[in-house]
């Protein structure tokens, strides 16, 4: 057993709490994580044999987006098969040897699932395509005639999220009484990806077996791809705002945040407490992908029968401003505490945290557009901010999400070539979105080498997306022993929350500081734990505090004591 937070998150025989009440989990992008066989793409054994990496820097669990057989529309949200394992990416048997594995290391697996939609290769889409108009087959998806004179025009005015349509037309297999056209189905996202249609009790079914074969195989919980938008309006009326996806306006909507969805999340929660792993209920958990417009939006889905946990995605959605951080904390408090709905700073669908905090303003559809053309200076800016956001991630009451290559400071690779690039948004968009690739260029390994030892092989395929030349300076090689490194500071940051009594599930208490100490952000934990940081421009003084157990940037205080700009620390009362 190591550490202490190991000692914190575990349960003994009922007493106690969940172990994902305070975890830190890693998000692997898996095709972009370690690439064993050197075809360029990430895969299974890359990952297994990098996992004493992963403990080693303190994580408690992975999450592995999907490496279920693809077409790849969407970067593997497109699944043509939920219980293989893509011949690209490994076997079954890599995979339970990832689990075998992560259990040695006391590192738990969790897997996506995608239930608001399959992959056009499917093969009951498939069935549904070769099948009539009002088939069973059909009934799965959701199909409709269109309007206009011969159905010419889509059913309703839903846009896509990635851009465009939200319906595509079909052309009919079948002969069909009376030559009527083809219908259209519905796709909230790329064209090779229909929506399922859960008023169906069959896809309830389904999903109610890919659930158990994954938990079966011992997985530690599930992290539920779009959980908000699931259920659709039965009527699917036109939308009076049909750019509502494409601008990211997550409110609730004739396809977002639909009541329904709180029974089949209930149904979901009894499969997941029917797995008593490790002798106490609650060991499996679900995570929800909620993006919501308010807390009061995200408040459904925390009622105590419902999934286990949601993300809360606040600290992305805020501006660099102390004030909004404090709200965006408090807002998610007042629901429930961060083991519920733990918190994130980025992910592989958000522009790294090192650039997006080049701007002061929050995220939104068009950050990555504006981050091509900075410098330097800029760099510098976010890399410092983004550090003293970690130590606000990881100081927080409750879980903790870190997406790989956060704990490098990696940035966003914003000038990929147009060609390089894959994500179905900046192709819907005819680029007018450049999308999610500059989230998901494979990591460095090593300082040198033809893909900075991406790649475990002596002459490697060129990697998926490419690597920026400078991609050798922000290796784990290179940051493994220079003590200021970002990695460095993971790594410190992780084993103290680990020791630390006050770190990990909990509350805080915020601490004020003078009138004019307008960036502070400030709160203390029990037992005897203080986090400070500045996100103004002029320095601030620190609370009284015994001694600094850690400093975001080895200049964070200055001579007087006080904390300098973009800098946080964390103290002992
Ligand atoms: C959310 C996933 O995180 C994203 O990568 C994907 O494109 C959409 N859902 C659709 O599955």
């Amino acid at each position: 057993m190591r550490g202490g937070q190991r000692q914190k998150g575990r349960c003994v025989s009922g007493q106690g709490h969940a172990w994902w009440e305070d975890a830190v989990v890693y998000e692997v992008y898996p095709r972009s994580f370690a690439d064993a066989d050197g075809n360029g793409i990430g895969d299974l054994p890359g990952l297994r044999s990098r996992l004493p990496y992963l403990a080693d820097l303190g994580v408690d669990a992975i999450w592995l987006t999907p490496f279920y057989p693809s077409p790849l529309a969407d970067g593997g949200y497109d699944v043509s098969d939920y219980r293989a394992v893509d011949p690209l990416l490994g076997s079954m048997a890599d995979f339970d040897g990832l689990v075998k594995d992560g259990e040695a290391h006391q590192i738990r697996v969790i897997v996506d699932l995608v239930p608001n939609h399959c992959s056009s290769a499917h093969p009951l889409f498939q069935a549904a395509l070769a099948a009539a108009p009002g088939s069973p087959e059909r009934a799965r998806f959701i199909f409709r005639e269109g309007r206009g004179r011969d159905g010419e025009l889509p059913p309703n005015n839903w846009k896509s999220m990635f851009g465009g349509l939200a319906w595509t037309r079909v052309t009919e297999a079948l002969p069909i009484p009376g030559g009527r056209p083809g219908q259209w189905y519905l796709h909230l996202f790329d064209a090779g990806q229909p929506d399922w249609n859960w008023r169906n009790e069959e896809v309830h079914a389904f999903f109610g077996q890919v659930i158990r074969f994954w938990l079966d195989r011992g997985v530690a919980g599930l992290r539920v791809d779009v959980a908000h938008g699931i259920y659709k309006d039965p009527d699917l009326p036109d939308d009076p705002d049909p750019d509502h996806l494409l601008n990211a306006v997550n409110a609730p909507s004739a396809y977002h945040h639909r009541p329904e969805l709180q029974q089949l999340y209930r149904s979901w929660r009894a499969i997941l407490d029917s797995y008593p792993a490790d002798g106490f209920p609650g060991a499996r958990t679900a995570i929800g992908e909620v993006w919501a417009d308010s807390p009061g939006t995200l408040r459904p889905y925390l009622e105590s029968r419902g999934l286990p946990q949601v993300f809360n995605f606040d600290l992305i959605m805020a501006s660099w401003d102390a004030v909004a951080f404090r709200k965006a904390v408090d807002g998610v408090l007042a629901l429930a505490d961060g083991s519920r709905a733990p918190w994130v700073i980025g992910n592989h669908d958000v522009p790294r945290p090192v650039s997006r905090y080049q701007l002061d303003e929050a995220f939104g559809p068009q950050t990555a557009n504006r981050l091509v053309s900075f410098g330097h200076d800029r760099h510098e800016r976010g890399a410092r901010r983004a550090r003293l956001a970690a130590l606000l991630l990881l100081a927080l009451p409750g879980s903790a999400y870190i997406y790989q290559g956060e704990e490098l400071g990696l940035p966003e690779v914003a000038d990929l070539p147009a060609a390089a690039r894959q994500d179905p948004q900046f192709r819907r968009t005819h680029g007018q979105s450049l999308g999610r690739d500059g989230c998901r260029v494979p990591l460095p390994w090593t300082p040198a080498g033809a893909d900075f030892g991406f790649s475990e092989t002596a002459s490697p395929a060129p990697s998926w997306l490419p690597q920026p030349p400078d991609w050798g300076g922000y290796s784990v090689e290179a940051q493994l022993g220079d003590p200021s490194s970002f990695l460095s500071l993971y790594r410190a940051a992780l084993r103290l929350r680990r020791a630390h009594p006050a770190l990990g599930r909990g509350t805080l208490r915020w601490v004020d500081g003078p009138h004019d100490a307008e960036g502070l952000l400030c709160f203390a934990r029990e037992p005897g734990f203080v986090f400070a940081a500045n996100l103004g421009q002029a320095a601030v003084p620190l609370p009284p505090h015994g001694e600094i157990l850690l400093a975001s940037v080895p200049d964070a205080v200055g001579p007087e004591g006080e904390l300098r700009p973009d800098a946080a620390v964390w103290l002992s009362a």
